[in-house]
């Protein structure tokens, strides 16, 4: 209870807010993962679906769920019960994919700290790709040292989030945010002046239609929803640390440009270095731990370049990985009234040991695997492509048809103070287009597609 008389964080300016919630989606989703599914997905057929989810859902769902929080002020599954009480369980589905997703995105923030150890202790004058490839098989192999450090990125992520929104999100976001940016546009030139590099170009921007297939769909979508962290409440919880003053509406505009411009450009530092240095693009979940340090090793000082980078990425990772678990504790907070400090501490201790058989999975326990996937990629499945589209399908459904888009727009416009000309264009986007596109990507997927029109 006493919980509750606590005041709310609050964040302090609108660039504040929106350089902490581009913090939130700017993050290992774009760095890490867009190159890597883009490349394991055919390039620009990838991209190019994954354009057209992003036009449909990213202004859409990031508006809708950032007038939940901050009509509620509360985190998602307490916005839900506010909004209307019997809804509360699809809150509840938001707070169950935080837990999956931080549990592998953790162990991979524990590599690249990892990796910015060897940057720092000078390991990276190998240029062999063959012998990169082994550096990382050998480390993530291992089965104790990247528990350690997936550990470690936990306790990172644990210490900021103890120091609350405003003072603990905020004040980092604000030089390391453009630095990041910086950094990788010095990396694109690098690696687009690499030999070779412009097949890379061409295989990421030119699509070839053939490759579009019910897979590649369901994986750009739910790398939209990863990469925005849509569709489990993070910008209803971060919505509701806004005051009444902000504008919504540009904030829903600025965050998808900024996040879909630093992905595209971590696509132009990685595939075509891929390309150059003879590497296989559909390589997986290593493919920047491998390519990057080749790309280093081609640039003069590369190896303080190495050290920056790898220092900014984690800076990114963490930035993400505080909203994520930041859902997960205003939930504990709001809706058990536990103190902040033991909500934290504790569900970070149970998100850490779910990531184990994540880590494990890449050696020890690499036999263990489903549907062709080992356990990391099974989690990171099940969570993007599956809980974050559906917790968005639902969220449309909501406030399209539950709570009702006027009263939305009641809260975006701040009341009426401010003009909304794509009002028209949203509410047909949320009520409709948004989840029977959602539902489209499902039913294709499973197959039901072809079954309900009869193909066979
Ligand atoms: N968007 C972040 C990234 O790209 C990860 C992330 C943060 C996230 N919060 C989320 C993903 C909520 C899904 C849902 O790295």
């Amino acid at each position: 209870m006493e919980n509750k008389k606590e005041k709310r964080g609050q964040f302090s300016s609108k660039l504040g807010f929106v350089l902490a919630a581009s913090g939130s989606a700017v993050g290992l989703g774009n760095l890490w993962r867009f190159p890597f599914t883009a490349g394991a997905n055919g390039g620009g057929a990838f991209v190019l679906v994954y354009f057209v989810i992003l036009f449909i859902i990213g202004f859409t769902l990031m508006l809708g769920e950032l007038s939940m929080g901050r009509a509620t002020m509360l985190s998602p599954i307490g916005a839900y019960r506010k909004l209307k009480s019997k809804y509360a369980w699809i809150g509840v589905l938001g707070v169950a994919a935080g837990f999956l997703i931080l549990s592998f995105y953790s162990v991979i923030g524990g590599w690249v700290i990892r990796y910015l150890v060897k940057a720092v202790s000078g390991d990276f004058n190998v240029t062999d790709g063959a012998v990169l490839g082994e550096l990382f098989t050998d480390f993530i192999q291992n089965p104790l040292e990247p528990l350690v450090y997936h550990g470690i990125f936990m306790a990172l992520t644990v210490l900021i989030v103890i120091g609350g929104v405003a003072k603990g999100i905020e004040r980092y976001s604000k030089i390391m945010m453009p630095s990041l940016f910086v950094m990788l546009i010095l990396l694109m030139i690098r690696s687009l002046t690499l030999p070779g590099a412009m097949e890379g170009v061409k295989f990421l921007l030119i699509p070839d239609f053939s490759k579009i297939n019910a897979e590649v769909i369901l994986a750009a979508m739910g790398q939209v929803f990863f990469s925005l962290s849509l569709g489990m409440g993070t910008m209803i919880t971060y919505g509701s640390y806004l005051d009444k003053e902000q504008n919504l509406i540009s904030s829903a505009m600025e965050i998808p440009l900024i996040d879909t411009i630093v992905a595209l450009v971590a696509g132009l530092v990685i595939l075509p270095a891929v390309f150059s240095f003879g590497f296989n693009p559909e390589g997986g979940p290593g493919l920047l731990f491998i390519t990057l340090p080749a790309v280093f090793s081609q640039m003069p000082l590369g190896s303080i370049f190495a050290v920056i980078f790898f220092v900014l990425v984690l800076f990114a990772a963490l930035t993400s990985s505080i909203s994520i678990l930041e859902v997960v504790v205003s939930y504990a907070v709001d809706e058990r009234g536990w103190s902040r400090k033991f909500s934290t501490v504790t569900l970070a201790a149970v998100i850490f040991v779910m990531g184990i058989p994540s880590s494990l999975g890449q050696g020890l326990w690499s036999h263990v695997r489903f549907f062709g996937r080992d356990i990391l990629d099974n989690v990171d499945f099940l969570a993007s492509n599956v809980f974050l589209p559906l917790g968005g399908l639902l969220m449309c459904l909501f406030i399209g048809w539950v709570w009702g888009v006027d009263k939305a727009i009641d809260e975006v416009t701040n009341h009426g103070k401010l003009s909304f000309p794509l009002k028209g264009f949203w509410t047909v986007m949320i009520k409709y287009v948004a989840p029977v596109g959602i539902l489209f990507v499902f039913a294709q997927a499973t197959g039901l597609l072809e079954l309900i029109l009869g193909a066979k």
